[in-house]
């Protein structure tokens, strides 16, 4: 498997639409096959998982630059790019902690934050890591926008495009419409969630969470519980732990998994207390009703009696298993309130290497825009 081979983006989670160029910002033809081909072509740089005998020869081979001028998706990033951000992070992680916060890095730089879709997390850690870098950073508001009024994605783009940003963070309720705004842009673009497709800077965050609890995470077994099916969040993780050379276990009702899902390196489990089993990472997904055409559950109760995660359940996975959630969480549904505030949780832990995560990404792009980018 080569290096910039270019292949059909395989919706394999995008149960979102296809995207075309013409009809930019409304969505589109609906995918009823997960598997199907969708008309855009998204460039993928296809690279073997990291195996556990490998992680010393991965560590051997750190990077010392990080290439890329946007940050799309996971699954164009090789394991040492991977580990060259979350090592980034890392030390970016003792900046927010210390009573001085702000880097004048960034002094001159704008960032502007796109936001088609809701957020808390993902929109005001990228807000806090620009300005603690010194940017000027701008959040736009769809809600009192011109796309109100009927502009399409890519006029929006262009229009603050024309404002020279340096750095354009867009989420969207498509998959690949952050890709195929990243092409018509001069700016660096970063994927902060498109549709049932990526969520890079998730990812991120969970696996530097991981690797400060538990060291590394090859060997580790990780189980992701939930709605598969809708998650941009499990799609990004599944990828990067794969990556980095865990185990991974997905736990959830047929109804939530999407086709084909075992083809992403995956073990693919019905029953949680099975799945549970010597798992040393618990993660936890919301249920994305808002993305569900259909009853997928029989009701919310039962999904809970079924998969949601309390004390008892807990005990199937290893003592010491963390408890992850990329939020927001519906306590109750997926996880008890005993469970998502108990001792096991790093829940918190994981929105502040959000801010470190999105500190590290923002700096190591703006880098590779250079004095005259
Ligand atoms: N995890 C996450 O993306 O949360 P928000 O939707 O609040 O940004």
């Amino acid at each position: 498997m080569g290096l910039g081979r270019t292949i059909k983006l395989r919706n394999e989670f995008a149960i979102g639409f296809k995207f075309s160029e013409k009809s930019s910002t409304t969505l589109f033809q609906r995918h009823a096959n997960l598997f199907e081909t969708s008309s855009i072509h998204l460039r993928k740089r296809i690279f073997a998982p990291i195996r556990t005998s490998d992680m010393n020869t991965l560590e051997n081979a750190a990077l010392s630059s990080f290439g890329q001028k946007h940050l799309l998706g996971i699954a164009e990033l090789s394991p040492q790019e991977i580990q060259f951000l979350l090592d980034r992070a890392n030390e970016a992680v003792s900046v927010s902690r210390q009573r001085e916060k702000k880097k004048s890095v960034l002094r001159g730089r704008t960032q502007i934050n796109l936001f088609f879709e809701a957020s808390t997390r993902t929109q005001s850690s990228f807000e806090l890591a620009g300005k603690r870098l010194g940017a000027d950073v701008m959040n736009m508001s769809v809600s009192s926008s011109s796309v109100k009024k009927g502009e399409t994605l890519i006029d929006t783009a262009m229009t603050l495009n024309a404002m020279q940003p340096d750095l354009l963070v867009v989420r969207h309720q498509s998959a690949g419409a952050v890709e195929l705004l990243a092409n018509k842009v001069g700016c660096s673009v970063i994927n902060a969630g498109d549709g049932a497709h990526e969520h890079p800077t998730q990812a991120l965050l969970d696996a530097l969470t991981i690797q400060r609890s538990k060291n590394s995470i090859a060997g580790l077994t990780v189980a992701i519980c939930g709605d598969i099916l809708h998650s941009r969040v499990a799609r990004s993780n599944i990828i990067l732990l794969n990556a980095l050379g865990a185990r991974v276990k997905v736990i959830a009702p047929s109804t939530l998994l999407p086709a084909g899902i075992d083809r992403l390196g995956v073990e693919v489990y019905r029953d949680m207390n099975e799945g549970l089993k010597d798992c040393d990472v618990v993660m936890m997904l919301r249920l994305q009703r808002e993305r569900m055409t259909g009853a997928l559950i029989p009701s919310i109760r039962e999904y809970f009696h079924f998969y949601g995660l309390d004390a008892k359940r807990l005990e199937c996975a290893k003592p010491d298993a963390l408890v992850m959630h990329p939020g927001p969480m519906n306590r109750g549904v997926e996880i008890a309130s005993e469970i998502a505030d108990g001792p096991q949780s790093v829940i918190e832990t994981q929105v502040e290497m959000g801010v470190a995560v999105r500190m590290a990404v923002i700096e190591i792009l703006m880098e590779n825009r250079g004095s005259n980018g």
